[in-house]
């Protein structure tokens, strides 16, 4: 039996559809959406619906064999596991942003704050792309509110159409980095089970597509 993480949320009905076209699967995942674990018992498959941000956990300690999670997150975590495809779906980007017309005023500002879901990844761009301190306020989401209600003065966040940032009288300062889903694998996993080869060519093929 492999076990496949999928991240429950705004990327779930992309995953899932990956498995579902490349016919590893025949079970509709993306109905069952209250069931937390899946299995597939003809295909000897059972899939894991989990929080975004916990797929690396659960594929770096072998629970899951496999997993697919945004490269946010894997840049967020850098957890030992193995990262074998771009899967070419949950396309965004991780961007420093504020309060519209406010770039220049805040970026000269001698002690920023900044609100993130991504403490990391803001860090090491400060540090070192800007080699500037900053303080970091670590949020769980609704980010955009920080700087509307004074709590910091910009944000790391993802930006997919933009809307969230334009709602909420934000633009993009800066972008960081392009984001895309990865499929990632256990490492004793790929050695050990045949099976994950091809899980994997099945995936690649359709991602070629
Ligand atoms: C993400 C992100 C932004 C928004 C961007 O949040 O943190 O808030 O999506 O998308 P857009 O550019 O298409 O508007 P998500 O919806 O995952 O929820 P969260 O705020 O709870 O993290």
């Amino acid at each position: 039996m492999i076990t496949v993480a999928l991240p429950k949320g705004r990327l779930a009905q992309e995953a899932a559809r990956l498995f579902i076209n490349s016919s590893l699967t025949t079970i509709d995942i993306i109905q069952e959406t209250r069931k937390l674990i899946i299995e597939d018992e003809s295909s000897n498959i059972r899939f894991l619906m989990v929080k975004p941000f916990d797929v690396p956990t659960y594929v770096e300690y072998g629970i899951a064999d496999m997993g697919i999670v945004g490269k946010d997150v894997l840049l967020e975590q850098g957890k030992k596991v193995y990262e074998l495809l771009d899967l070419g779906i949950g396309k965004c980007f991780i961007a420093l942003a504020g309060p519209k017309g406010m770039k220049e005023e805040l970026l000269n500002k001698s002690e920023k704050t900044i609100a993130t879901k991504f403490p990391n990844i803001t860090k090491e761009y400060f540090e070192n792309v800007l080699g500037e301190d900053v303080q970091i306020i670590k949020l769980n989401g609704s980010v955009e509110l920080a700087p509307i209600l004074g709590l910091s003065d910009m944000i790391v966040d993802i930006v997919e159409s933009g809307r969230t940032l334009r709602e909420n009288g934000l633009e993009v300062y800066e972008k960081l980095y392009d984001v895309s889903a990865r499929l990632i694998i256990n490492r004793a996993s790929l050695k050990l089970k045949n099976k994950i080869e091809v899980i994997v060519n099945h995936l690649e093929r359709m991602v070629m597509q």
